[in-house]
Order: C-alpha cells, then structure tokens, then sequence
C-alpha cells in the first residue's frame, strides 16, 4: 500500500491505546517489526489550550516515524486549529479519532458519538485536511447503535481523508462480543483509500485471516500487542512468508522487559519509569516460574536499578542456558 509517499506492504500498525502506547512502548513495538505507530489520542482542545499533561501525549522521537497523532475533539474549528499546531512537529499524518466510546469523552460529543451525525463527521475531516499539509487519517466504529460505517467511510473519503481504520464494533458494544471483520470487507470494497482492519487479532494467524477475509490494505494490533510486543514479528513472518514465527522464551522476555524499562527511563527517569512500568512488568511476566512472587517484588521496588537487579537474579535463577 501506498500511503504518505511511503511504500509499505501489508503493514502492521500497533493501535493507539490510552494509558499504553507512550513513546517507550511505541519504540519498543517499532523495534519488534511493528510499521506503523500512532499517539494515543489527544484532546483537541487541550492542545489549543496549551495543556501541559495533554502537549506530553503528542510528543514523539523521530525513529517513530511513519507516525499518526491522534486528536479527539467535538467541533471542526477546534480541530483544526490543534492540526495547525501538530503539524509544527512534523508527525507523518494527523488521525481523527471517531471511535472512541469512553463516557467522558462520548459526553463532550466527541470519539464515536460523532458517528450519529454524519455531517459533522464530514465537515471535520474537510476542516482538519484543510489546516494542515499533512495526510488526514481517520479512525472509526461500526456507528453509534447503527451500523453506519459504509458511508462514514466514503463521506470521509471525499472530504480529504487519506486512509481509515476500522474497528468494526458499535459505541454500544464497547469492547464485548465480537468484531465484525465482514464490515470491514464491505467499507474496503466502497473506498479507493487505504484500509486498515482492526479487532480481536489476537495471533499472527488472526492477522493472516483478516487479510484473506476483508482484502484491508494493513491491520492494527491492539490489547493483544501488551505485553507481546513480538506480535508483530510473528505477523510479519507469517503475512511475508518469512518462516518461523518467533516464539519468546523466559530470557528473550525479560530481555524484552529490561530494554522497555530502559526506553521508559529515557523518558521519564528512573523513579516514574519503575512505577509506569508495573503493568507492562506484570504482562511480560505472566506465565513464568514463579511470576507472581516476582510481580509482588518488584511491585514493592522504586527505581530502574533495583527492578533490574531483580530481573537479572531471576534470569540467573531460571534461564535454562
Ligand atoms: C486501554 C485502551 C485504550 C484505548 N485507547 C484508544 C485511543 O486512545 N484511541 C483510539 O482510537 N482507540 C483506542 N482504543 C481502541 C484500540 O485502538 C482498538 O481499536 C481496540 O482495542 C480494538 O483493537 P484490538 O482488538 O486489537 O485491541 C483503546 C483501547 C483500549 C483497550
């Protein structure tokens, strides 16, 4: 597929997810094959009204590139002004967010509860392509409680959105039962722009199947890519036909745990990454000896240093080399 002038076949993107894909988790992804990274989503007018917490949520490295930031907002002036100002960083694309079902941002006519007014959704997209000289991408549902997502995709389409993501659940299902990979499919077969599948990959198989049920252009991998970061070299080998999938032993775990507490403490320092990294540390242990007596330790620890020193006493303890 062809997409802000770079070529990428079959790309995998890691989903934007509040809370998770900071810059040190989005490198770590990048580093372990994922093609395609995105900010998690930013409040459109946060970022006008020069918010601190929410300007730390759009920051990005160079290495991260291709890269979308995601902004989130209710009115399309609003929007645009905070593209105007994203653009300054030179991110590869600006992402609208249209799916979102959180109450609190639902509530501010926001995320998927513009997905109810089509018009809007049009007068949006046109507002944020025009402020800015970047590609306009944008994220959607099924709809709101209809499934409206076909012609969501072509209003989108022509009002200068250059390639859309599909989460194919409605704002009402929020993340229960299953997502309707057939609708993607239908919103594939009524656009020219690039489409990217996303829900319930769950295996690089799952990915393989997304391409062959729905012919999307790429797929994004979210709640499964915690914790599993090599998720995306698996899809790619199975999607290129590269052969083996890697499967992550006990040492290439923690090794993948101490280079994400390394990225974090770039970022943050020692004493925030050890705590910012407690959940990320509970995923990446889960399923080995002795786990939780190993969380709850480093759970009680402050800084970089000590849960290293921890990991490694663990490695020595377990490794089978
Ligand atoms: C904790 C969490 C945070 C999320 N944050 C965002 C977000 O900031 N922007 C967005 O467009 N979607 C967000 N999503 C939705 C995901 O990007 C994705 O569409 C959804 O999880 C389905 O993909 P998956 O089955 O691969 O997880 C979030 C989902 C979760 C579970």
């Amino acid at each position: 597929m062809l997409f802000a002038g770079i070529d990428i076949q079959k790309p995998s993107a890691l989903a934007p997810l509040a809370g998770w894909t900071d810059i040190a988790f989005r490198r770590l992804c990048k580093e372990k094959g994922a093609d395609i990274l995105y900010t998690e989503m930013a409040s459109a007018d946060g970022i006008i009204r020069d918010q601190h917490k929410t300007l730390d949520y759009i920051k990005f490295s160079e290495q991260e590139k291709p890269l979308g930031v995601q902004l989130f907002g209710a009115e399309a002036d609003v929007l645009a002004k905070a593209a105007e100002i994203v653009s300054r960083s030179n991110p590869t694309f600006i992402d609208i967010n249209f799916g979102c079902p959180a109450r609190k941002v639902v509530k501010r006519g926001a995320g998927s509860s513009l997905m109810k007014d089509l018009a809007g959704i049009a007068e949006i997209a046109r507002a944020v392509s025009r402020a800015t000289h970047l590609p306009v991408t944008a994220k959607i549902r099924s709809g709101w409680d209809e499934i409206v997502a076909v012609e969501t995709a072509k209003a989108l389409q022509d009002n200068g959105i250059a390639m859309i993501c599909v989460h194919p659940r409605t704002q009402k299902m929020q993340f229960k039962g299953q997502a309707d990979w057939e609708l993607i499919a239908r919103v594939k077969q009524q656009v020219t722009i690039p489409v990217i599948g996303n829900g319930d990959i769950k295996t690089a198989a799952d990915a393989k199947r997304m391409y062959e049920t729905t012919g999307c252009d790429g797929i994004m991998i979210g709640r499964a890519a915690r914790g599993n970061p090599w998720i995306f070299q698996q899809v790619a080998n199975q999607v290129h036909n590269k052969g083996d999938s890697v499967i992550p032993g006990l040492e290439e775990r923690i090794e993948t745990c101490t280079r994400h507490l390394q990225l974090a403490q770039e970022i943050y320092g020692s004493e925030r990454a050890a705590l910012i990294m407690r959940k990320h540390i509970a995923l990446y242990l889960k399923g080995l000896p002795k786990a939780t007596e190993l969380r709850v330790k480093i759970f009680t620890l402050t800084s970089v240093q000590e849960v290293n020193e921890t990991l490694m006493q663990y490695l020595y303890t377990f490794s089978t080399n």
